[in-house]
This record gives structure tokens, C-alpha cells and sequence, in this order.
């Protein structure tokens, strides 16, 4: 098994600086009675993020997500990040006025996030989006061009920045991977975006470029193909273009074990859960002491959502099984719950709007179909939780539904499992096979979300499921996930993008 203790060895041995590059930032400054605090983010990819930028006390440039980062921290924008595990300096990039609506809301979650996605969400295209994409790319190359010093690794993280490799135009003894962390299309799909060739140039440009799956890989390789003259060398995915070569291979991404190991192992103290639905009622609820959460989960049989509010997450598919699901199975009316904690996320797009307008409805529908005597099928709970939070979560629910209508891998179906694994008796993943992540989760009950009997039946073998077959399941998965963790992803990125570096010719 790899451990973190390996990759740090590996990075020092490779003799370089490294400077990671991306959207979002591993840590939110915040003043809490009058005193500045470090918050943690609880998911998403820069949470993984955090790990590689401690091995290799990186440089790590993040968008500053809030605007009082910028009053504490002054135009210089930096702090350091440290634990036992090491330390790295974090470097904020501060968007203008309208930046950030160009950028990160238009082009960027509204232009390529819905082209990259099967998720049947129209993409819109707008030239001034593009412009405000443009010029926040062209930041962050700046800030990575002021840090490169001698042998510098540069990795550039994820589409919101992928015009950055043509800004940062191949600087000397400089080498470049880029990992792209979305489902890449079909050509048929992708050929409709107005900026196609710009973005593939750029990428280009990059030494290597990391998938998760070999579809998405074959899928980049075909578009490019098809948009441009190159010559591929077929067993090797090496691409030569304008002088230049380029190594596309799909390393599917691994969870932090230590740290999701370590919260499980710490949290599993009895009546955890209960003071957190506790908190969660204080803040949604004011006032009422006596909370129904706290009798569901003492005595109901709970099937967790966690999710960003998304329409990729497939979360109106998922409502409508759990409807038939109490449809057909009568005797858990009344002995299960659904319950839903969807973190806010790009709520000022309409889509995002629109879709918790939809959820909540359809929510509704349901609770008046089926619930009775203060008991009711569908719980949502609009808030983002810690990390350990959601760990407390993880090992207490019977069931985890994450059934996206497409993502490109998915760390929530990993941690839940990982999570899982320090129960004694362990909830049950029901999975879409459209989550990257289900290749690694094979032991998990995967269905096509679109297909409500499948999800249907899956949840009641879930929920029926005896309790020796869970563990034998869930272990097994959570040894696959120990063999291919962050640490080893880590490695493989640098080894493979350093690998893939032609020398400069001088
Ligand atoms: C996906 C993307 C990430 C992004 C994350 C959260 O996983 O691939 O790049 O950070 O979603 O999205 P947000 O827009 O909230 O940062």
C-alpha cells in the first residue's frame, strides 16, 4: 500500500518546486470572534488536493472564495497551511467585479460543465463569458509565471483553468500536467463550442493530461483527432502536435484514506449522531428541543443522500425511485427515511435555482403521499457539514444513494464506503454506473438511474441485505480503495507527466 510518508519521498527525490494551480482554494479564511480561522473544506477536489500540496510543500494558487479572505489577508493574499503531515503556502487569486460572473457562473458552470455532462442540461455560450474565462485564466498564469523558480512542476488543476498551459506558454525547464476531473465528452458533443480549438491547443500545450477513465480518454484523443492534423502514436496515447507532444492516460482518483480512517476510527463514540441532528434542528428548526431526526435514527432505517445541489447528481431520478420504492414496498412506510443533505452550490445559476425549487416540490409531493404520524419519507437538509460531520453520517446510515446521471469520478460513493468499513454493520452503497467511481466500487449494488426498477430493487436488497455479505462487500471495496489511495494517484500524476517530458531543445 502506498502511504502519504512514500510520496513525500518520491517528491523530494524528483528535486523540484511544484506549484499547484487551482479554482478552488483547500482552505477558507473566516473571523470568528475577532480571531482569523483556517475552515476546512468538508469535499470536492481540493480537499484530495491538500495531501499532495503538503508532500511536496507546493505553492498553491486558489480563487479566493470569499471577499473577506481579501480584508484579511491584503493584496498579497497568502497563508500557510500546516499540520503534522507538513506545510504548503496557499496564494489567492482575487477575482474583479463581473470576473467571477464571467468565469466561474458563465463560462465556466454554464458553458462547460453542461457540455462535458450527460446530464441533458442545455450549455449556453456568450463571447463575454468566454472573455471573463479568459482574462481569469490569464490571471492565474501570471501568479504561477511570478512563482516558477529553476526545476519547477506545475500542475493545473481541473477545466475551470484550462487555457492556463497557453498563457503559461511552455516556460524553460518548466513542466506541465494538467488533470481534467469532468467527464470528457464525445466529439459529436464537444464540437459545438464555439472556443473548441483554443481550449484543445491549449491543453496541448500541457506535458500530460490525466483522466479518470479510459473513456474519457478515448473521447479527448477522438476529438482531437477529428479537430485537428496530429499524429498519435496508438499504444503509448502520445499526441504530436506543432512540435510538441503530449501523453493523455486516464489515473482514476483515490480518497485520503489515513484521514477518513482516522475520523471514522475517532467519531464512533455513541450519540454523536444525535447531537448533530441536534445542531442541524437549532439552525433549521429554532427552538423546538424535541427533534423527530433524533427518533429517526434511533429508530428508522436511514438512506443518505450527500450531494452538491447539482443536476448531474441525478437527484430528481433518485426522489422519483424512492417514491416507487415506497410504492411497492409498503412495510417501510413508516420504518425508513430518505435523508438528503445537499450542499449549496453555484446558486445564483438558474438551472441550480430552479433545480432546488424542483427538489423541494417533488419532496413535498411525497411527504403528503406517504407520511403519517409526524413520521415523513423525505428529510433535505440545505447546508454544508465538516468533514467529520458527514464521516458521522456515513457510519450510521443503512443505505448511501449516489446515483449522478453522469460525473467523472465521484468522491462521495469512496469516502462513504471507507467510512463504512469501521462499522460493525455497515450501510449499503447503491451506485450509478455512470460514476466514475464505480469501476473501483464494484462490490457496491450498481444500477442505471434511469431505471426506476433497478434503483427500486436495489434498495430493497440494500436495506435486506444480511449483515455478513455487507461487511464481506464493503471490505473488500475499502481494500481496493487502500491500494489505489490519493498518495498513490499522487505519485503516478508526477511520474507519468515527468515521464512524459520531451527535453527542450535549445
Ligand atoms: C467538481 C469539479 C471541481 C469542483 C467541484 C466543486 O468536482 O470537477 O473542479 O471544485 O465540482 O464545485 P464548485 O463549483 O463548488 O467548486
Amino acid at each position: 500500500m502506498t502511504t502519504f510518508e512514500d510520496l513525500k519521498t518520491f517528491i523530494s527525490s524528483q528535486k523540484m518546486r511544484v506549484i499547484i494551480a487551482a479554482d478552488a482554494e483547500t482552505v477558507v479564511l473566516e473571523k470568528k470572534d475577532g480571531e482569523v480561522i483556517q475552515r476546512l473544506l468538508s469535499g470536492g477536489v481540493s480537499v484530495v488536493l491538500d495531501p499532495l500540496a503538503k508532500a511536496s510543500s507546493s505553492i498553491y494558487i486558489g480563487r479566493a472564495k470569499t471577499e473577506d479572505e481579501k480584508k484579511i489577508l491584503g493584496t498579497k493574499g497568502e497563508t500557510k497551511v500546516e499540520s503534522e503531515r507538513g506545510a504548503y503556502i496557499l496564494k489567492r487569486v482575487y477575482l474583479e467585479n463581473g470576473e467571477f460572473e464571467n468565469y466561474y457562473n458563465g463560462f465556466s458552470n454554464q458553458t462547460l460543465w453542461p457540455l462535458c455532462h450527460v446530464a441533458f442540461e442545455n450549455p449556453n455560450f456568450h463571447r463575454l463569458w468566454y472573455e471573463g474565462f479568459v482574462s481569469v485564466n490569464k490571471k492565474f498564469a501570471e501568479a504561477i509565471k511570478n512563482e516558477i523558480k529553476g526545476n519547477t512542476f506545475v500542475w493545473v488543476n481541473d477545466y475551470q483553468l484550462c487555457l492556463v498551459p497557453k498563457f503559461l506558454n511552455k516556460p524553460k525547464n518548466t513542466t506541465i500536467g494538467f488533470f481534467w476531473h469532468i467527464p470528457w465528452p464525445t466529439w459529436e458533443a464537444f464540437r459545438i463550442l464555439p472556443q473548441k480549438k483554443e481550449i484543445l491547443e491549449s491543453l496541448l500545450m500541457c506535458d500530460f493530461i490525466g483522466f479518470h477513465r479510459g473513456y474519457q480518454v478515448r473521447n479527448f484523443i477522438d476529438t482531437v483527432r477529428r479537430e485537428f492534423e496530429v499524429r498519435i502514436e496508438e499504444e503509448t496515447n502520445k499526441i504530436y502536435y506543432k512540435g510538441h507532444v503530449t501523453t493523455v492516460k486516464n489515473l482514476p482518483l483515490g480518497i485520503d484514506t489515513d484521514i477518513v480512517s482516522n475520523i471514522a476510527r475517532k467519531d464512533k463514540k455513541e450519540g454523536t449522531i444525535d447531537i448533530l441532528i441536534k445542531k442541524i434542528l437549532r439552525t433549521d428548526d429554532e427552538g423546538k428541543d424535541e427533534s423527530p431526526y433524533i427518533e429517526y435514527f434511533r429508530k428508522y432505517k436511514v438512506m443518505l443522500g450527500v450531494d452538491r445541489l447539482d443536476y448531474t447528481k441525478g437527484l430528481l431520478l433518485r426522489l422519483e425511485a424512492i417514491d416507487r420504492f415506497f410504492e411497492n414496498n409498503k412495510k417501510y412506510i413508516g420504518k425508513a427515511i430518505y435523508l438528503g443533505l445537499m450542499a449549496p452550490s453555484r446558486d445564483t445559476i438558474p438551472s441550480y435555482k430552479e433545480l432546488k425549487e424542483k427538489v423541494e416540490v417533488e419532496a413535498e409531493v411525497i411527504n403528503r403521499k406517504y407520511g403519517k404520524n409526524g413520521w415523513k419519507p423525505i428529510n433535505l437538509i440545505y447546508k454544508t457539514f465538516s468533514r467529520a460531520e458527514i464521516i458521522d453520517f456515513y457510519l450510521h446510515a443503512s443505505l448511501c444513494l449516489v446515483t449522478p446521471r453522469d460525473d467523472g469520478m465521484n468522491l462521495v460513493s469512496k469516502e462513504f464506503v471507507m467510512a463504512a468499513s469501521f462499522s460493525k454493520n455497515p450501510g449499503m452503497l447503491v451506485l450509478s454506473q455512470f460514476a466514475g467511481s464505480a469501476t473501483d466500487l464494484s462490490q457496491a449494488l450498481i444500477v442505471n438511474p434511469y431505471d426506476k426498477n433497478e434503483v427500486v430493487e436495489a434498495i430493497r436488497r440494500g436495506l435486506e441485505m444480511k449483515r455478513d455479505e455487507k461487511l464481506r462487500r464493503t471490505r473488500s471495496m475499502a481494500k481496493v480503495l487502500e491500494e489505489n489511495n490519493v498518495y498513490k494517484w499522487g505519485i503516478d500524476f508526477f511520474q507519468n507527466t515527468i515521464e512524459s517530458k520531451q527535453p527542450t531543445k535549445e
